[in-house]
């Protein structure tokens, strides 16, 4: 290894001084257009830091001379969005809800609002297609707790059910065995009537005094016919829907111990423009009386 810098006789280029077995390492310079570059970038770097927000701080960064921020620029956004439907809500809000469908546009805009908020806000306990689960009513079918009209519907959902608002709907099943208002064995013969209403086979004999238990405990809740009362949440006993299950266990521990789940209200969490629309999307979902 040689440290004398000499000129390379062949390519007029200078070496590097370094040199093995009689190879000389060459001292290329960097290609001008490469170099230039590399300053445009540091230049622009350098304009970035002080126009956009670059370098983090103790609790905050350097915010930069234009302010910027992907949350303003969506809310931005969102207040654009919002400006541009300002007739479409401002109409929603004053009409009838249950008049909205009269108006084909207003309606559209509703169902659109709807199905997203339904999404975000109620997709967790009904499921992300209205289909319900166990406690969790199905909003697709025709089968109606609190009533399936468009007017209804908007009352469910803006003050919800058995929810912490003062105008939320109330009404138990009670707890037919912890209360000891039946017996074991009576609510054993009321759950075998049950079961007969909508078709099931059973033994006649509890049939028959399941029906006389029936009639002095329940309809005043589930009706006569026990198909049920809006007003009270009572579910109709005679199709083949089941809130909780078809299975005779359940239906004896829905008896035995009572039922009440709730719905939350949601008249302090999302303005009437989105509850409106949530009613019209929900009603639309196939079952709306
Ligand atoms: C925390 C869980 C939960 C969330 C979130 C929720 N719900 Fe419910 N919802 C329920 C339960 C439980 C019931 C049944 C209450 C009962 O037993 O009567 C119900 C009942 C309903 C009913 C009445 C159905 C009938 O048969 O009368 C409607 C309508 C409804 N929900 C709509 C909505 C909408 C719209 C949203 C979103 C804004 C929503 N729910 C969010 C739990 C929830
Ligand atoms: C005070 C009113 C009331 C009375 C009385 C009442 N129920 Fe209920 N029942 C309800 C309500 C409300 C529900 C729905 C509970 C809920 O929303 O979680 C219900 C639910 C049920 C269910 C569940 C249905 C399903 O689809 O899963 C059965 C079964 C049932 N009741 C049977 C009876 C029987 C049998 C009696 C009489 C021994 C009776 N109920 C008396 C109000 C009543």
């Amino acid at each position: 290894m040689a440290d004398k810098v000499e000129k390379d006789e062949f390519s007029g280029t200078d070496t590097t001084g370094h040199e093995w077995d009689g190879i000389k390492e060459l001292d290329t310079p960097m290609p001008r257009w490469w170099l230039w570059t590399m300053y445009g970038t540091i230049i622009w770097a350098i304009g970035y830091w002080i126009v956009m927000p670059a370098w983090p701080l103790v609790s905050s960064y350097t915010s930069g001379f234009l302010g910027y921020s992907s949350r303003g620029s969506l809310e931005q956004e969102l207040a654009d969005a919002t400006a541009a439907h300002a007739d479409d809500r401002a109409a929603l809000v004053t009409m009838k809800v249950s008049d909205v469908k009269n108006d084909e546009k207003i309606y559209q805009f509703a169902l659109r609002g709807g199905k997203s908020a339904f999404a975000v806000n109620c997709s967790q306990c009904h499921g992300s297609g209205a289909q319900g689960a166990p406690g969790f009513p199905n909003l697709n079918d025709d089968d109606w707790l609190w009533g399936g009209s468009i007017d209804k519907i908007y009352e469910t959902v803006k003050y919800g059910i058995r929810s912490d608002n003062d105008e939320t709907r109330i009404g138990n099943m009670p707890a037919f065995l912890t209360d000891e208002l039946l017996t074991k064995d009576q609510i054993n013969d009321v759950a075998e009537y049950v079961l007969s209403l909508s078709g099931g086979e059973g033994d006649a004999a509890m049939i028959t005094r399941g029906k006389a238990v029936f009639m002095e405990n329940c309809v005043s809740c589930h009706g006569d016919n026990a198909k049920g009362k809006n007003e009270f949440g009572a579910p109709n006993l005679t199709d083949a829907i089941w809130f909780y299950g078809k299975e005779k266990d359940i239906i004896v521990k829905t008896i035995s111990r009572g039922r009440g789940n709730v719905m939350p209200a949601w008249v302090d969490r999302l303005d009437d423009v989105t509850i409106r629309q949530l009613a019209l999307y929900v009603h639309s979902l196939g079952g709306g009386e």
